[in-house]
């Protein structure tokens, strides 16, 4: 997994998520023991909503679509859009979309790559990723789409495993999550590799910091960012430079 690069890695992520798709929201709650709905909650909280302006949102790879569903509770946010490469996973996020009629904003889910985003210029108030980017072939391309379709006053938010400081409580629970995710997988899912290749991501991403200065390198200033997860997990809010 970590010869994977460009075409190859694309090749592989997207299969690997059209594979977990069914099983994928159990797992998330598993593997994080119920935090990721807090975690983007939180991020979204940290959005700073211009002067109430009404926005459209892009979630870029939506998976089963739950931070697209969070922001859409904005009051600001009327319309919501959503991508994702497997097919199977903007299937999930139409339905579960579905299933909110109480709400009244708009969901549109496609399939399509994050690195050649199906938009025009300047459109998106807000543009939110949750454990994606260290998932794209390639990242710098992938950023400068997101920056593309961007509001020059919109903000980006971003929800991410990266790799564990050096702090012992960072590492107790990255060995955790080490050993529990590709267990947890097999029992559930029957697919240990697809879940060790993503703890293996995650040791190979970024540290927090490192995460940041990425950002500030490809054009974008944090505004605000968190920790979470004893480090493990990093939101980071930014906007275009
Ligand atoms: C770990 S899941 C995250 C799903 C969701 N955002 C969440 O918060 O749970 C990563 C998702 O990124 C998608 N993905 C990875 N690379 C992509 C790309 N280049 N274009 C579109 N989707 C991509 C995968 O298909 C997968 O659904």
């Amino acid at each position: 997994m970590s010869n994977l690069h460009g075409k190859n890695k694309a090749k592989h992520v997207v299969s690997l998520f059209r594979r977990i798709a069914h099983n994928y929201d159990l797992l998330n709650t598993l593997m994080s023991a119920g935090r990721h709905h807090s975690w983007r909650k939180q991020a979204v909280k940290m959005l700073k909503l211009p002067e109430q302006k009404e926005g459209i949102s892009l979630d870029v790879a939506t998976g089963t679509g739950d931070f697209s569903i969070e922001i859409s509770k904005l009051e600001n946010v009327k319309k919501v859009f959503g991508i994702d490469f497997a097919k199977e996973m903007v299937v999930l996020a139409h339905k579960k979309s579905q299933k909110l009629s109480t709400m009244n904003q708009d969901f549109f889910y496609l399939q399509a790559d994050a690195l050649f985003l199906p938009f025009r210029n300047d459109v998106f108030q807000y543009v939110t990723i949750g454990f994606g980017i260290r998932n794209f072939y390639d990242l710098s391309k992938g950023l400068s789409e997101v920056r593309r379709v961007l509001k020059d006053d919109g903000e980006l938010a971003i929800l991410e495993i990266v790799k564990h400081e050096k702090n012992i409580f960072s590492k107790i629970f990255f060995r955790c999550f080490d050993f529990a995710a590709p267990l947890l997988g097999y029992i559930f899912a029957r697919d240990r590799s697809a879940y060790k290749y993503l703890t293996k991501s995650a040791e190979m991403f970024f540290t927090a910091n490192e995460l940041t200065n990425y950002m500030d390198n490809q054009g974008f200033k944090i505004v605000s960012k968190k920790s979470l997860a004893f480090g493990n997990v990093s939101i980071l809010i930014c906007m275009k430079k």
